[in-house]
């Protein structure tokens, strides 16, 4: 990307480490484990991802996920996702995993963990990427199945800094998974959640009073609700969120109609994230791009959104302060 400005420091805090295979790797992976793929190519892959809102791109992306086989395909999918964290001049990213979706399929919990965590201690001794790891519950499925996925996280919780709530959002309300959550923030994991995303204000109120979360990814639909954006601000809750991804899931019709930055202007700590980057047209760099082209955003607002990404993150505070 040859804008200048693009090339500022940032953290990146919503990214679905599954959501970045691209169809390259994923064909690749597929031939290497014998998985069949219902794609004959890769531009085949590429054409099928067309949605139209969160559940038919949910049902792509499970299904792509089954090509990760072993420990080395988890490191390879995170290391390719660190070389492009080098090129956007991302320094430190904040990554989600989904264990359930690898669980399901009969691989272990510590195949998963510690093929992706290979790949990060890499990434900060090549690429002087720094990285933590949130873990995310699957809130189509069982507040049951949630409590075992903790269990199993529990003697790893020196390398999950979080836990974090994704998948269908509608029917699925933060208080199904409240005694989930109240158990995690006991044993010091550092709670967030997806709300707001296609789901109302209800869903970003019981994320804050139930599930006490720290930052709400995507978060956009608190536009409809003073008294909580007030209260976001007050509180100084981010919001990561994730513009391109709001197009392609049809949160929004257009990039012009985004309120990312009525939310920015109004005191709101939004930052800025590429969330499932192979699926939804880009990496953050490219999230930008396409802000600066429908948004008329200025060179101030983008750094601005930078900064936010280090206040934001769950950086030790000297590391924060060195950034900022
Ligand atoms: N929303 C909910 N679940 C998800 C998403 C998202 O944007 N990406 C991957 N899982
Ligand atoms: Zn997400």
């Amino acid at each position: 990307m040859e804008d200048a400005m693009l090339q500022l420091p940032k953290a990146e805090l919503h990214l679905h480490i599954e959501g970045t295979l691209e169809p390259e790797l994923m064909m690749e992976l597929a031939q290497k484990n014998h998985v069949s793929l219902p794609y004959d190519s890769v531009d085949a892959i590429r054409q099928a991802y067309q949605f139209t809102d969160l559940q038919s791109f949910l049902d792509i992306y499970y299904a792509g996920a089954a090509v990760l086989q072993d420990e080395s395909d988890f490191t390879s999918l995170t290391w390719a996702y660190l070389l492009k964290c080098k090129e956007d001049n991302v320094v430190h990213t904040e990554i989600f995993f989904d264990p359930q979706t690898h669980t399901a399929r009969g691989i272990a919990f510590e195949t998963v963990l510690s093929g992706i965590t290979t790949a990060l201690k890499r990434g900060e001794d090549e690429l002087g990427i720094s990285s933590k790891l949130i873990l995310c519950f699957l809130r189509h499925l069982s507040e049951e199945e949630a409590m075992k996925t903790l269990d199993q996280a529990l003697p790893y919780k020196d390398q999950i800094i979080g836990v974090g709530l994704d998948s269908s959002e509608l029917g699925n309300p933060p208080e199904k998974f409240q005694r989930v959550f109240a158990r995690a923030i006991e044993e010091g994991f550092i709670p967030v959640a997806h709300a707001g995303e296609e789901g109302d204000v209800s869903y970003i109120t019981g994320a804050l009073n139930l599930l006490h979360v720290k930052r709400i990814d995507h978060g956009v639909q608190c536009i409809h609700d003073e008294a909580l954006m007030d209260r976001l601000v007050k509180e100084r809750i981010p919001l990561t969120v994730c513009p391109l991804s709001n197009i392609k899931l049809r949160v929004f019709d257009t990039m012009a109609e985004h309120n990312i930055l009525q939310l920015l202007d109004r005191g709101l700590a939004v930052t800025v994230n590429s969330d499932d980057p192979a699926y939804f047209g880009g990496y953050i760099n490219e999230n930008f791009a396409a802000m600066r082209r429908s948004l008329r955003m200025n060179d101030q607002q983008l750094k601005q959104l930078a900064i936010n990404s280090f206040e934001a993150s769950f950086l030790e505070p000297e590391k924060k302060a060195y950034w900022i």
